[in-house]
């Protein structure tokens, strides 16, 4: 089975057993401090790549609502239609909101057209993340700026437990391996935060990730990584897209 036929049919399943509805209760607080740094202002056009069922993107759709140029918009594209299925039923209020089945490497839309993207815990699962960054360089607007919002990554340590424990392959880069290929691909202000889980942890911890409330408490303090980078103020290409 191709990779991402593989992705699919995982996702497919957490969307079908409550796994993907469990995910903005484990995301909420780390993607609410991203979106104050994403600055969002009524009209702007937000791509939320990875979105799941879509209630980081129903977050996005209220903040971009109506401005001086109509209504902002904001597309949800995810890989398991299982996702999008949900997505869509729980986002029938609102008008700004549209969701599309597809992979990361070949976003369906038209080119220079994102003035901001936002990916939540969902970059770390791409087979080809080059490709996906050539994807993101050519849908965003020139001088849109990027937001990728990760857990699993080397400097937390913790959270290095899932790469052989998942059902899909993963890729496992460092905080300054993912800024180098960010700059590889063209991306300028690249930049690296930490962004603790700040909620509340209680004293006694029975999942299977962390041997006792201490080391989730501790992964929370690390923090997930959160990458920034801005489109130079072009409408070409990325410069790898000629690769693909
Ligand atoms: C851990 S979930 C996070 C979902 C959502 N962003 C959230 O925080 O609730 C990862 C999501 O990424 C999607 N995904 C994984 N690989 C993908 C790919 N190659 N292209 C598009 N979406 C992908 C999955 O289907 C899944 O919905």
């Amino acid at each position: 089975m191709n990779p991402n036929e593989q992705l699919r049919q995982e996702f497919n399943e957490w969307a079908a057993d409550g796994r993907g509805t469990e995910m903005e209760r484990h995301h909420l607080d780390i993607t609410e401090k991203t979106i104050q740094k994403m600055n969002l202002r009524p009209g702007e056009r937000v791509l939320d790549l990875g979105c799941g069922t879509g209630w980081a993107t129903r977050l996005l759709a209220r903040l971009v609502g109506d401005g001086p140029e109509g209504s902002g918009q904001v597309v949800g594209v995810d890989i398991a239609d299982e996702m999008i299925r949900k997505a869509r039923a729980a986002s029938r209020d609102f008008e700004n909101v549209v969701y599309v089945v597809a992979p990361s490497h070949e976003i369906p839309w038209q080119e220079n057209f994102f003035d901001k993207v936002l990916s939540v815990e969902s970059f770390y699962y791409y087979p080809d993340q080059d490709r996906a960054l050539a994807e993101l360089f050519r849908v965003m607007s020139p001088r849109g700026r990027m937001f990728i919002l990760i857990n699993l990554y080397k400097d937390n340590h913790y959270s290095l437990r899932w790469v052989n424990a998942l059902k899909v392959p993963v890729q496992v880069r460092s905080e300054s391996e993912y800024v180098q290929l960010l700059k590889a691909h063209a991306f300028q202000d690249v930049q690296a935060f930490r962004i603790p889980d700040e909620t509340p942890t209680p004293d006694e911890y029975s999942g299977k990730w962390f041997k006792n409330a201490y080391e989730l408490r501790d992964f929370k303090r690390i923090g997930a990584l959160l990458l920034t980078a801005r489109k130079p103020d072009v409408r070409s290409m990325s410069p790898a897209q000629a690769i693909y």
